[in-house]
């Protein structure tokens, strides 16, 4: 992460406001204060603005806390007030995209946030649309800026959640996306917000606002064709016998490919693949065009819990009374976020055939979270110890890899059947099986 204060040559001291105090927002804010921006984060929400200004943040998020507090009162404010747009450079809107019912992206709040701030923008004042939107939003937003004397640029984000502050200080790229009549006075402000990334040799992408869009787009929907991909490789897998760890490893050395997101297992979830996927899938058809590869991804990876959970019932015959032991609850590992988590969905079949589910997961804000959703349908558990106690079946179900060092000759002691299912392939199968574990993965 970046350490110590940002020394931007000969540039000013810009104030900047961010709408939005969730995962992009929010890390939006406290980061450009860390780079020595006075920032605002501004919010609707005034329960969360409070937390803020206590120091506390809604989400968990390595290291996010600890600047936060740093900087808190200091260059850092937190408000509902919109009118210190008034004194801003600045204004980044960082506002939810949510999927509508009919799978487009429901802008309601990015026009809210534009409505919202055009009273106060001040001359030469640059709007930055960071949220997600579809392709032709920045020139929409554009139109309900008329007459403000301000640009919109289109800074699409890429942080992932888990590692999100170590994401917004170690970019691969920073996404400008400028129309052809914008301002040099737009385009010097965000090279100078910018400039530690520029500095350090980051790479940048300037282009047109559509491009821009689509760059988010089209890369979120490339990495969950990935993962389907990886996916649909693994059910040959199991099938033929071949192992896909194996095979994605053969295939990640090969640079063209590369070896990240290659992991066969659960499937994508989380507040973006799925929703971004659909979006796009939307945006081909408003176009009269089909996205053939893209919706296959959606429809595999809808797949895929299916077939996990047909695999376990096969093996538990009737789950009904059953102990299951959940390792993870998160749609990923080092966040607090249940959001279209597989983990979750696991628990509401399981529930549905009435089994008892004990679960655990490394972030406290995780299980603190399954409980507010759950209730007392499950059993909430500190430990994974604790979690396989008298367990009929063990499902891995978040990508974590400290259940492979966890000691499983004492977990062993615990459980009453000595069955793993392994959602993610973390666990090293002969370690499991030592200990006399029958052990299912994906692809293996
Ligand atoms: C994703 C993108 O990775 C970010 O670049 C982007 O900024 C973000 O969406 C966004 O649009 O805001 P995120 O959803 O936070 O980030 O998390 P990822 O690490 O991408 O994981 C998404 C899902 O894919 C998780 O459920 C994960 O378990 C799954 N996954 C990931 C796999 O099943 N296999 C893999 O090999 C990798």
């Amino acid at each position: 992460m970046f350490e110590g204060k940002i020394k931007i040559k000969g540039a000013f001291r810009m104030k900047i406001a961010v709408i939005g105090t969730g995962y992009v927002g929010l890390i939006q804010s406290v980061g450009l204060s860390k780079l020595g921006f006075d920032c605002f984060g501004i919010d609707i929400d005034e329960n969360k603005i409070k937390m803020l200004n206590a120091g506390k943040s809604p989400i968990w998020e390595d290291k996010l806390e600890e600047i936060l507090k740093k900087h808190n009162g200091k260059n850092l404010k937190f408000t509902t007030n919109f009118g210190v747009i008034e004194e801003c450079d600045a204004v980044f809107i960082c506002v939810g995209t949510p999927q509508s019912s009919d799978g487009t992206a429901d802008l309601k709040y990015i026009f809210a946030a534009a409505e919202g701030v055009k009273p106060y923008l001040k001359k030469n004042a640059v709007v930055v649309i960071k949220s997600t939107v579809p392709v032709g939003t920045n020139r929409k937003v554009s139109k309900i800026l008329e007459g403000c004397n301000c640009d919109v640029v289109s800074n699409p984000e890429f942080l992932k959640e888990g590692s999100a502050i170590d994401d917004f200080f170690n970019t691969d790229r920073v996404v400008l996306g400028f129309e052809d009549n914008t301002k040099h006075e737009a385009r010097d402000s965000m090279m100078n917000i910018y400039s530690y990334f520029y500095e350090k040799k980051t790479k940048f992408v300037i282009t047109d606002w559509e491009s821009a869009e689509l760059i988010k787009y089209a890369s979120n929907s490339f990495l969950a064709v990935k993962i389907s991909f990886v996916n649909e490789i693994a059910r040959l897998c199991d099938t033929v016998g071949a192992d896909i760890k194996d095979v994605t490893k053969g295939m990640g050395y090969d640079r063209r490919i590369g070896e990240h997101f290659l992991n066969a297992g659960l499937g994508y979830g989380g507040s973006c693949f799925p929703k971004d996927v659909n979006a796009l899938v939307k945006q081909f058809e408003e176009n009269k065009l089909e996205a053939k590869i893209i919706a296959s991804a959606d429809e595999v990876n809808l797949g895929l819990i299916d077939n996990f959970f047909d695999r376990i019932l096969k093996k538990l015959k009737n789950p009904e009374g059953k102990n299951i032991a959940l390792f993870g609850v998160a749609f990923k590992p080092n966040t607090d976020d249940l959001r279209e988590s597989r983990a979750v969905e696991l628990i509401n079949k399981l529930l549905k055939k009435k089994a008892n589910v004990s679960c655990f997961d490394y972030v406290d804000g995780a299980l603190k979270n399954a409980e507010e959703l759950l209730g007392n349908k499950i059993k909430i558990c500190k430990t994974v110890k604790e979690t396989a106690k008298e367990a009929d079946v063990i499902i891995i179900a978040t990508e974590y890899s400290q259940f492979n060092d966890e000691d499983w000759g004492a977990i062993a002691e615990r459980v009453n059947t000595k069955l793993i299912f392994d959602g993610r392939n973390i666990l090293d199968k002969n370690k499991v099986v030592k200990y006399g574990f029958e052990y299912f993965g994906i692809g293996r």
